[in-house]
């Protein structure tokens, strides 16, 4: 069988280039065909830099080749990403924070699967990895950060810098924290509103003092609302996390979770999924585990969606008790939890260096190794 470039340029003429109109020969995306034999390479240049847009680009080429020239042909899809200098999402943003390199969106589609949780455990991880981390504890309809970081009486001081008074996140366990609860008195019932809660988060984002971070995790609201529109349009993030467990009414959530992330209009790469409460183990017997919401039931999902998987967390009577103690379950060393938490972490740094290896940074500086993970402190 001998390809001929002309049917495989009219097949492609049969496919929309991501993000225009056009197919993607007239648009200019393909930049070059070469067949040999019953092969064929065809270099690609988009200008949608997500992850999701060049997978689903590369598939579409695959079968409209396989369906309408030749259905052995060995095609070989190069993918060059050409985003425009201010990409359409940068602009929308207008601003990026200085300093901060990577910016993690921890989200989960139903309240009470663990969001909050897991962002704590993650960061304390993070923390005794060397690197430097803050909190955005954007849960206007619970902010439970300060009491898992044991700082829920606590304000954030206010400090000048260049002339600016800016508001210093509350530290502690090596982990800055600002919350939208520092904003209501403890035993005040506040409900947010859109603009009240747009306000007060652009303000813990804007004009705070964060300083240097490796990584800001930002625990979202359950869901998937306007405030989660607004704050993905006012910050440049990185990837998100999306948490679940394993029963199915939260991974129907879960699901509509990823999807948010992935629309034309958010275009924010899902780094993967974690499945939290994934078994039950009681302490007095560790190797005994329990399926009591399913078995891995996120995991499944993970794979059906085609994102990452993360890892799972056990259900365990101590990680409910750190958090409401105010010292994330991770902290105490030696344990099967600081070591699952240890794993989960590392795939989210790996899964935010390839992402960072495969697309436009968000912010001028990215990590690019995982140095930090091999250095592992523990304390
Ligand atoms: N893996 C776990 N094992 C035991 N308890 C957990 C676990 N994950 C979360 N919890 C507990 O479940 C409750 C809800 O978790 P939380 O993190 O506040 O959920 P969300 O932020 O999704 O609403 C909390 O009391 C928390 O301590
Ligand atoms: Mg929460």
């Amino acid at each position: 069988m001998k390809l001929i470039k002309q049917d495989i340029l009219n097949a492609l003429k049969t496919i929309t280039a991501p993000g225009e109109g056009e197919n993607m020969v007239d648009s200019g995306a393909v930049t070059n065909v070469v067949t040999f034999a019953d092969e064929v390479i065809v270099d690609i240049t988009i200008r949608n830099p997500s992850l999701q847009a060049r997978k689903k680009t590369e598939v579409e080429i695959l079968q409209t080749i396989h369906k309408l020239v030749y259905e052995k042909a060995k095609i070989k899809v190069n993918i060059k990403v050409d985003a425009p200098a201010t990409s359409p999402k940068n602009e929308i943003k207008g601003k990026s924070i200085p300093g901060i390199q990577n910016i993690v969106a921890v989200a989960s589609g139903k309240g009470g699967v663990g969001k909050s949780t897991v962002t704590a455990n993650l960061a304390v991880t993070l923390a005794k990895m060397g690197f430097k981390v803050g909190i955005l504890d954007a849960d206007i309809y619970g902010p439970s950060i300060p009491i898992m970081f044991d700082v829920a009486n606590e304000r954030p001081l206010s400090v000048t810098i260049d002339g600016k008074s800016k508001m210093k996140p509350v530290e502690n366990y090596g982990v800055k924290v600002l919350s939208i609860g520092f904003f209501t008195k403890p035993d005040q019932a506040v409900i947010w509103r859109g603009p009240m809660a747009s306000k007060a988060l652009n303000q813990m984002i804007f004009d705070a003092a964060w300083g240097e971070l490796d990584f800001m995790l930002i625990d979202l609201p359950p869901g998937t609302g306007d405030i989660h529109l607004s704050i993905m349009q006012a910050l440049p993030i990185t990837g998100a996390v999306v948490v679940s467990t394993p029963q199915n009414v939260a991974l129907a959530d879960a699901k509509k979770g990823v999807a948010m992330f992935q629309q034309d209009s958010i275009n924010v790469p899902v780094l993967g999924i974690i499945e939290n409460m994934a078994y039950f183990t009681p302490a007095e017997l560790p190797e005994n585990k329990y399926y009591i919401f399913g078995k891995e039931g996120a995991k499944h999902l993970a794979e059906d969606l085609n994102v990452p998987f993360l890892g799972e967390v056990p259900l365990v009577q101590s990680i409910r008790e750190a958090g409401d103690l105010g010292r994330p379950a991770a902290m105490q060393t030696g344990t099967p939890i600081e070591a699952a938490f240890e794993a989960i972490t590392r795939d989210v740094v790996q899964q935010v260096v390839d992402r960072n290896d495969a697309l436009p940074a968000t912010e001028a500086i990215k990590i690019t190794t995982m140095a930090g993970c091999s250095a592992v402190k523990k304390n």
